[in-house]
């Protein structure tokens, strides 16, 4: 059998950074990466757990890939949904023959090899345990981007009861910060601008382990050790908690030249009913003063969001509080969830209450919002010039490239493409509700 393996990856930007090791690691112990599942002999799905569709999907897809022609590839499951479902997948998916749970990833290529030299066996692995530092750290040289991601913890003390994370990736592990430091000057002298530093919960990072100085926290320790790094212009994070956002995190924006004007900060539900029955431990009064004391320091700032709609015991008024409170802060982007209910949560005993139909009206209703305020603040943005750095080619259109701003808006522009990976002053012209359309200024 040959060696060639296609990652598919579902999830969040945890499990994106986790499929780049994977290839790093599968790289350097002599398998090769393909872009399309057809060229591929082993294709592994690494796995989100997040919501019952997420799992529904890529079992669907597992099932799938081992029809027709594809009958003899090599299927594996990985990720959150691995560690989740554990062999109970071997039924719902007949044809896998890896399961792996996010903490064991490291092994893949070992258990690879096992795998192809015994047709008949299969391999489930979901132990917990220290996650292997070279692992977390291990990028593909040669694909280092203008932009790209940085684990600095995994897992998760909270216990919101709607939320599987905590068993799928087991409690918080911190990376030492001279690791972090050491990978992004790596990063950097390859060419990377910017950095998003991950986490479940990132500004928890070295909570109760580390040292705070001069009050302030361990996270905002690694932001001030990160801005003082040559070459890297960026710095973005995701996501944090309102209740780690203390006032040595606001006052670093402002102070810290590097520390991008946008930050993505989960509410969740606007009625502190709905807060305290998913025990996310703050009321919606600190997190508007979060939100304040942020624009206070830099009135553009853009705040994003995510909220999940049909919690159970959610009422009419409770989704009006959410309705309003999203009208007061103007989150000029959310991601809106319909609550599914997870094994072995908090929330689980609570059942499904809410129907189907409700949930989505009010899915429906948040994201008509989330389209005004986020046209809004494209508005707002007509005839400013912004700093893009230049990502790629934009997907539609010759010619035309695609970057950031600073607020994490997409900027779409003609231009060579020789600018990608450099920052470039652009005049925002026109926008469209997701995308801002420029002109390089010479
Ligand atoms: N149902 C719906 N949405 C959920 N999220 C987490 N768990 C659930 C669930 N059981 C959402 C939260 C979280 C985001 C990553 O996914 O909004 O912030
Ligand atoms: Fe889930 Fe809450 Fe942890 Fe986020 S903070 S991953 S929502 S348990």
């Amino acid at each position: 059998m040959e060696k060639r393996v296609y990652i598919k990856t579902y999830g969040c930007q945890m499990n994106e950074r986790e499929s780049e090791s994977l290839e790093a690691i599968l790289g350097n112990c002599g398998y090769e990466m393909v872009n399309d599942e057809h060229s591929a002999d082993i294709i592994l799905l690494n796995t989100c757990s997040v919501r019952e569709q997420a799992e529904a999907k890529a079992i669907g897809k597992s099932n799938l890939i081992a029809r027709g022609k594809n009958r003899e590839k090599l299927i594996g499951i990985v990720g959150c949904m691995a560690q989740n479902l554990g062999e109970n997948l071997y039924k719902k998916s007949p044809p896998t023959r890896l399961i792996v749970g996010p903490n064991r990833i490291e092994k893949i290529p070992e258990y690879l090899d096992q795998l192809i030299r015994d047709k008949d066996r299969r391999i489930t692995d979901i132990e917990t345990g220290p996650i292997d530092r070279q692992f977390v750290a291990a990028h593909n040289e040669k694909k280092v981007k203008a932009s790209m991601f940085v684990s600095i913890m995994q897992g998760c003390n909270m216990r919101c009861a709607y939320c599987i994370v905590p068993k799928t990736r087991g409690p918080e592990q911190y990376r030492l910060m001279e690791d972090i430091i050491d990978e992004i000057r790596l990063l950097a002298e390859r060419g990377a601008k910017e950095v998003t530093l991950l986490g479940q919960i990132v500004n928890h990072y070295g909570a109760n382990r580390m040292p705070s100085m001069d009050g302030k926290s361990p996270f905002v320790q690694l932001l001030e050790k990160i801005q003082r790094i040559d070459g890297i212009c960026r710095i973005r994070f995701m996501s944090p908690h309102p209740n780690g956002f203390k006032s040595d995190l606001i006052e670093s924006y402002g102070k810290l030249s590097k520390l991008c004007p946008h930050v993505h900060l989960p509410l969740q539900s606007g009625s502190d009913k709905i807060l305290r029955a998913m025990k996310r431990s703050y009321q919606c009064e600190q997190f508007l003063s979060i939100v304040t004391a942020l624009r206070e320091r830099i009135p553009t700032i853009s705040i994003s969001t995510d909220i999940i709609v049909g919690f159970p015991g959610e009422t009419e008024e409770d989704f009006q509080r959410t309705c309003a409170i999203f009208d007061h802060i103007k989150f000029d982007m959310a991601f809106i969830f319909k609550y599914s209910i997870r094994p072995e949560t908090a929330a689980e005993q609570l059942g499904d209450r809410i129907p189907q139909e409700v949930k989505e009206a009010r899915n429906q209703i948040l994201l008509q919002r989330v389209e005004y305020y986020s046209r809004q603040y494209n508005e707002s943005m007509v005839g400013m010039v912004k700093k893009v750095l230049v990502e790629a080619p934009a997907k539609h259109g010759e010619g035309r490239l695609e970057g950031y701003t600073p607020e994490h808006k997409k900027a779409i522009f003609a231009g060579t493409e020789d600018l990608i990976g450099q920052i470039v002053d652009i005049r925002i012209k026109s926008h469209t509700t997701s995308t801002l359309l420029g002109k390089i200024i010479e």
